[in-house]
């Protein structure tokens, strides 16, 4: 198709921004046609049925899993790619030092010599998209151009699309973040093509100045649903920096005590380490209730009231499917069991249903995400660990009202927590917003399968944001400082650490996790109440073991108090890796972080 050909095509807006962020990306990447996405249903039905042609999508039994698909993706196209994604700031420093970084200018230059051509024999999907609510006081729109029939669907899932959000973008001739997206393997005529089309060069790239997305060779949810890990935390981030407010990698919950007494709860971990099953967590304490708001992504800005005011700005779930089943997210359970969804890298089963490590009844015989004969006693995974749900919000039976509402819901209490075999107690309190800035600047982790490279290893991933800051880190700390300075303390909500992973000395896990985290929970909000007793430690306030409720909990008072317990010579051991992670930022860690860390020395008795 020429560019004349693309702009002649009939186009369901005169918008001019948009008009000509497509033709542009037409004449560059020549498609073979231009779809407008709508969001109907009768459009999601053709884009399925396209998928199973194809051989993308394999339709899953109707009366197990209405309306849901099975998809495999190419073994090289599993994941984030961290190392293959950039920040483009104009100056080099707004990146650093967590980012990759080249030359907005030379970045264009490269990624148009890939882009070139690339949509040959495709079609040009054309997505309206708005994170966050239509009705938003500034709905936070964008135009997503892909090549993927599988993104456009996912996006359908994850984002609110369509002809609503572009007659509401026309109406208010609105700003909007373009993001070009493309697989990175044209058809020449004739061409078959691969059920999951990629390339081997792979580049996710962000323009902060621009607002801007540039996502080239994958299919991969992280790497090319735009509105969610690109947008939505990374620009936005950005956008928040400049405007005074936060983007956070952050899941979002309402809990509600016997006497009726509601809490809004945020909490930031790094992926893959629970924050869907904390978001849909089934209390285990009596009278206790948890409705969820989101799994993944906070937007909170402080509001008339001095409060501050959390939306989940995603339509759906883009979960980790091994480990869940009805005893770890007996929730998440009931939302794909309705079905409406895409699972990726999964088993599928002779019935036509889909298998993970980690659900109940495994199948006889089931065919791998690699595409092969799997059966229980196969040495290799069923679905690989990284392996995803995409599943609508609306589905969630215990989704709160509050998530209908534009304005969000006024924190309570943030957690960070990470994954940590020993050192990091079960939960501790933070003395005030700066100890736990610094806390969440600190924040440490076993990496996990949600992003390509070793698992395992201890890394720092400040508040859960080490993969999505898209600005320079030390300015990120420093806007977190700010919002404590410049805000009310009494009315923001009080912040605490978790780590629901320490081990014992044979290796098993010291506290039971899932629906008992609603134990630590209510210490949460009795603590916020005053009513909640805690020993002064030198890392934070830590529970006293009476201070917890353990009625019905099968733990022995030693496996307590090793979860509990905060050990100087551990501590002592973090500090030069925490010393450590603060030289990296040279001059741009703010100095009341370093003042904290000389805290916390002194504390230890060092
Ligand atoms: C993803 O990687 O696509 C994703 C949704 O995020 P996470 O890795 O945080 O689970
Ligand atoms: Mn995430
Ligand atoms: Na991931």
């Amino acid at each position: 198709m020429t560019a004349t050909q693309a702009a002649t095509t009939t186009h369901p807006t005169t918008h001019q921004g948009i008009l000509d962020f497509v033709t542009e990306v037409a004449a560059m990447t020549q498609p073979d046609r231009i779809h407008w996405v709508t969001g109907s249903d009768e459009e999601w039905t053709e884009l399925t049925d396209t998928l199973v042609s194809t051989g993308t999508f394999t339709r899953l039994n109707p009366a197990i899993k209405p309306n849901s698909f099975y998809a495999a993706s190419d073994p090289i196209d599993v994941a984030r790619v961290e190392d293959r994604t950039y920040i483009c700031s104009v100056d080099k420093r707004d990146a650093g030092p967590t980012n990759n970084w080249m030359d907005p200018e030379e970045m264009k230059t490269l990624m148009r010599g890939l882009y070139d051509g690339c949509m040959r024999g495709r079609t040009m999907y054309v997505i309206p998209f708005v994170m966050g609510h239509l009705e938003a006081e500034k709905p936070m729109f964008g135009i997503e151009i892909t090549d993927s029939a599988y993104v456009t669907a996912s996006m359908r899932v994850m984002a609110r699309v369509g002809t609503a959000v572009l007659e509401r973008m026309t109406e208010l001739d609105a700003e909007f973040v373009p993001a070009l997206h493309s697989v990175g393997m044209p058809l020449e005529p004739g061409q078959d093509d691969v059920a999951w089309p990629c390339s081997d060069t792979k580049y996710i790239v962000q323009f902060p100045e621009e607002r801007a997305i540039w996502s080239f060779g994958s299919g991969y949810g992280g790497n090319a649903l735009l509105g969610k890990k690109c947008y939505a935390l990374r620009i936005a981030s950005v956008m928040a920096r400049d405007e005074g407010w936060l983007a956070e990698h952050m899941l979002i919950l309402k809990l509600t005590s016997p006497q009726g007494v509601v809490k809004y709860i945020a909490a930031a971990f790094p992926s893959a380490c629970g924050k869907t099953n904390l978001a849909m967590l089934q209390p285990t304490i009596p009278g206790w209730k948890v409705e969820t708001l989101g799994d993944d992504i906070a937007w909170m800005r402080i509001g008339e009231d001095g409060r501050l005011w959390a939306v989940n700005p995603e339509y759906g779930f883009f979960g980790v499917a091994p480990g869940t089943n009805e005893h770890t997210n007996p929730n998440a359970m009931r939302t794909i069991n309705k079905g409406n969804s895409v699972f990726t890298n999964v088993a599928l089963t002779e019935d036509g249903d889909i298998w993970w490590e980690g659900l109940e009844n495994p199948p006889a015989r089931a065919t791998s995400w690699k595409g092969e004969p799997w059966t229980p006693d196969s040495p290799e995974l069923s679905s690989h660990a990284n392996s995803r749900y995409c599943t609508p919000i609306k589905q969630c039976d215990i989704l709160a009202a509050e998530y209908d509402d534009p304005r969000g819901v006024p924190i309570d209490a943030i957690l960070f927590g990470g994954r940590r075999k020993t050192t990091v107690p079960l939960v501790f309190e933070a003395r005030d917003w700066t100890h736990g800035t610094f806390l969440g600047a600190t924040l440490s982790s076993e990496t996990t399968a949600a992003a390509v490279g070793a698992v395992g290893v201890v890394r720092r991933d400040p508040m859960a944001m080490l993969p999505f800051i898209g600005y320079n880190a030390g300015d990120y700390f420093n806007h977190w400082i700010s919002v404590g300075k410049e805000n009310d303390a009494a009315k923001l909500p009080k912040i605490f650490y978790v780590n629901w992973f320490r081990r014992d000395d044979e290796g098993g896990f010291l506290w039971p996790g899932f629906g008992e985290n609603s134990r630590v929970l209510k210490w949460v909000v009795e603590r916020i109440e005053g009513q909640a007793a805690a020993v002064e430690t030198p890392i934070g306030h830590v529970p006293t073991p009476e201070s917890l409720d353990t009625d019905g909990l099968d733990m022995t008072p030693q496996a307590l108090a090793a979860a509990l317990a905060v050990d100087v010579d551990e501590w002592k051991a973090e500090i030069p890796q925490i010393q450590e992670w603060f030289e990296k930022f040279g001059d741009d860690l703010p100095a009341v972080l370093w003042t904290e860390l000389d805290g916390l020395r002194a504390r230890l008795g060092e």
